[in-house]
């Protein structure tokens, strides 16, 4: 059985503070923090990158005693995705997420993820079809279905992606299936009952007047 997975955006963080946020978000009870990557040409907003993910890693060092803790989920929206698997290994990842739409051989792209020791995880676009997926995931850690289009955070949820999550859930009882974009109070009940069990949150949490609630929330919807 899969088990829920609550991973806050730090896309709706301070960006002046986001180390801060980072830890904020952990001490909140998150178990992994989202890092949203996008170069300006996949998608047409620019974030963060290597150096940044670089620095939030010294400032959450790994935990020696406990590996899986602070654990740093990058959800790479850009274009050639195969050069940056280095760099964000280097960084400090623990998880990299490459969209399927980006790459001509997403099952080489996985394999170069796992030599450089991250986990492998594909995602999809509203407007691509979850069938591109059930090739691949047999050899995937994860996979992303987008409940937005990818860019910008703060947008509505699009529930007609639910399907695509029932199919997968179906097909691939023991997957961590995470949905993204527009998650939090009355949506978060649809995408689990749908089977999703990872759970991307940006503005839900960082507006909520208390994010460790917002947490606790979303972390019990999943496990009803
Ligand atoms: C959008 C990003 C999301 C975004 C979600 O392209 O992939 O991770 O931060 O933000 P909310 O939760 O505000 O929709
Ligand atoms: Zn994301």
């Amino acid at each position: 059985m899969v088990k829920p997975i609550i991973a806050p955006s730090l896309l709706a963080g301070d960006f002046a503070n986001l180390g801060c946020d980072c830890h904020r978000m952990f001490d909140c009870g998150s178990d992994w923090v989202h890092l949203d990557v996008m170069d300006g040409h996949f998608v047409p907003n620019i974030t963060m990158g290597p150096p940044i993910i670089s620095s939030l890693r010294k400032s959450v060092p790994r935990d020696e005693l406990n590996p899986g803790k602070f654990f740093f989920d990058c959800h790479m929206m850009v274009s050639n995705p195969e050069q940056w698997v280095p760099e964000i290994a280097n960084a400090g990842g623990d998880q990299y997420t490459f969209h399927y739409e980006s790459t001509k051989n997403p099952l080489n792209l996985v394999k170069l993820i796992k030599e450089n020791g991250m986990k492998a995880a594909c995602a999809i676009k509203p407007g691509t079809n979850v069938d591109v997926l059930f090739d691949l995931a047999p050899h995937l850690d994860m996979a992303l279905i987008m409940t937005v289009e990818p860019g910008f955070g703060g947008q509505k949820f699009m529930a007609n992606m639910m399907p695509k999550v029932e199919e997968l859930r179906k097909r691939f009882p023991n997957l961590n299936i995470q949905v993204d974009g527009g998650l939090g109070k009355g949506t978060v009940e649809i995408a689990a009952e749908a089977g999703a069990n990872v759970i991307v949150a940006g503005t839900s949490v960082f507006k909520a007047t208390d994010p460790s609630q917002m947490i606790e929330y979303l972390r019990n919807e999943v496990q009803k």
